[in-house]
């Protein structure tokens, strides 16, 4: 149970089971929502793009194809109100310690907020700035030619927000310098990087809210070592730290640290000194574009209201499909090969924040919480795992994130140029045409109509293969379209897919702050690496484990 210190900052908002909106909508779902269908949907209401559709900084949302009706958005803004999510919102954005289990503010939005405007501004702004000084001299050294390599050592949200942003915004990075993100306590994962670098032209960035993560400082050490035993120069000079705990950075060597705060959770924190790779890569006047974006989507979440706000939407249509429809999990289709990490970057994000299962007061939950997130880039996905999205037993809302003008580059050649061009035009297709065909499907008359008679050989009739044929449609999806993917575009995205885990969390009533689950694993590790270099034999010190655990490690020792 929690504090009773802690208890006074929660909710005085009902949790969701418990609200009239949760009945309307259970009902609701009862009346129409099992059977709703978007094609009879679109078919009575020709205005049906134009009133689902919402448009916010830099993004634009078409949610025509999701299975909703005006009465469902109604409930589900209902449902928002009760559960106080606008006023959670302004708790949050006002610094209160909303993170109950941990004590803490939740202010990754003072982050992206100008001078004067957020709580913490003063200590923002001078790292925001002493870091973007230090950016711009390492793209500098990179001119000259003294450095190329910039790798990144960290994990989790010190390793997936950066290393989603850098990929992203490749367009705009500098054109010297190579990014690499080492993560992985396994090995490979740092000697791979290594094995194609010069010390004396590396610069590692070593990444760590706590400066304790086991994988980020074996990494760290093996990183120091190569290093050394390379001859790379000064450590201070080809070491730099972005963590909270400046003491523990100093002990490892390192003179130069950009730190941030308590009150900036892990999986919310490339918008602070954990950015730094995204800065060298596009700049100072680029990191502050990112941090723009990100504002004019702060801007929107906290002024918008619920029916024309679009964070709140998605987390609503979440909740919609997690506690109604009963949906396990969600697609992400970006279909920008520059977002290919952005469904890893999101698994972090939304499983993390909302895979809880008890209320903020402890209690055990009767719903279900956060969805699976998964996903690919477009078009690859559609050659892989769509199969199942158009034809398996489970329905799966995708999300289609399409960017209209593309940036790809190889040269001024104009017959290069036309057939890049053109290849954005077959990518936009494919985007479009799988929404389409999810929505649409294709019944088996349409089926047996196309192809009347089974191809000769193939050992099955005509209707039977009109079965196989047939796809079921009615399977919903969101597009939210980019004009360009920029730094200011991704920064308003990302925003934006922050804000709706916030709103599904409310909702929920569950700290989305926290992450206890990474606990009792880290814990067992560390008991049982020990245990991985005793020899073979030596098995009395496997007492009081359980007899699957120990006989894996007899196999695994030496
Ligand atoms: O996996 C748990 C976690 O605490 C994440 O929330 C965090 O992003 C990651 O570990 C890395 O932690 P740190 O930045 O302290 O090394």
């Amino acid at each position: 149970m929690i504090a009773d210190d802690h208890r006074q900052t929660m909710t005085p908002f009902p949790r969701c089971d418990a609200t009239a909106a949760w009945a309307a909508l259970r009902g609701h779902y009862e009346a129409h929502g099992r059977e709703f269908d978007l094609r009879e949907a679109f078919a009575r209401d020709p205005a049906r793009f134009e009133r689902l559709s919402v448009e916010a900084p830099e993004v634009f949302a078409d949610l025509s194809k999701n299975l909703v009706d005006a009465a469902t958005l109604h409930f589900l803004a209902d449902l928002a109100r009760e559960c106080g999510v606008e006023a959670q919102r302004d708790a949050m954005l006002a610094g209160e310690p909303i993170n109950v289990t941990e004590g803490r503010a939740v202010l990754h939005t003072a982050l992206r907020a100008p001078p004067g405007t957020a709580p913490h501004s003063g200590d923002v702004h001078a790292v925001l700035d002493a870091m973007l000084v230090f950016a711009d001299s390492v793209r500098v050294r990179a001119n000259g030619g003294k450095l190329r390599q910039v790798v990144n050592i960290g994990i989790g949200g010190s390793d997936l927000g950066p290393q989603m942003a850098v990929a992203a915004l490749a367009g705009f990075a500098h054109p010297k310098l190579e990014f690499h993100f080492v993560s992985n306590v396994d090995g490979h994962d740092i000697a791979s990087v290594l094995r194609r670098a010069v010390p004396a032209e590396t610069l590692f960035v070593i990444a760590s809210k706590t400066f304790t993560t086991q994988e980020t400082m074996a990494n760290a050490e093996t990183a120091k070592a190569w290093f050394l035993a390379g001859g790379g120069g000064r450590i201070e000079d080809h070491f730099v730290a972005a963590t909270t705990n400046v003491d523990a950075a100093a002990r490892f060597g390192i003179a130069r640290t950009f730190g941030f705060w308590d009150w900036v959770g892990g999986r919310y924190s490339l918008w602070s000194a954990i950015g730094l790779p995204i800065a060298i890569a596009v700049g100072a006047s680029g990191f502050r574009e990112l941090l723009a974006g990100a504002r004019a989507m702060d801007e929107h979440f906290a002024e918008a209201p619920v029916e024309r706000n679009l964070p709140m939407l998605l987390g609503l249509l979440d909740v919609w499909y997690r506690n109604f429809h009963g949906f396990t999990s969600r697609s992400v289709a970006p279909y920008h090969h520059g977002l290919k990490r952005l469904p890893a970057y999101l698994q972090q994000l939304e499983m993390e924040s909302n895979g809880k299962r008890v209320d903020r007061e402890g209690r055990t939950l009767p719903y279900s919480t956060s969805p699976v997130v998964w996903g690919e880039p477009g078009t690859n996905g559609q050659h892989a795992y769509f199969q199942m999205l158009h034809q398996g037993t489970d329905t799966i809302p995708v999300e289609f994130i399409l960017v209209k003008e593309a940036d790809a580059s190889a040269g001024s050649a104009t017959a290069v140029i036309d057939a890049l061009a053109s290849q954005q035009r077959m990518l936009l297709a494919n985007g479009l045409a799988q929404a389409q065909a999810l929505m649409l499907g294709r019944s088996t008359a349409e089926a047996l109509a196309e192809q009347p008679q089974a191809p000769a050989g193939t050992g099955v009739d005509a209707a039977t293969l009109a079965a196989h044929r047939t796809f079921p449609g009615n399977r919903p999806s969101t597009t939210l379209l980019l004009e360009r993917l920029t730094p200011r575009s991704l920064g308003a995205l990302i925003a934006l897919c922050e804000h709706r885990v916030f709103t599904a969390g409310v909702v929920w009533d569950i700290d989305s702050f926290d992450q206890w689950g990474v606990e009792l694993g880290k814990g067992l590790g560390n008991r049982l690496l020990p245990l991985l270099a005793a020899p073979t034999g030596a098995d009395a010190d496997l007492g009081g484990l359980d007899v699957s655990t120990a006989g894996l490690l007899r196999r695994l020792r030496p």
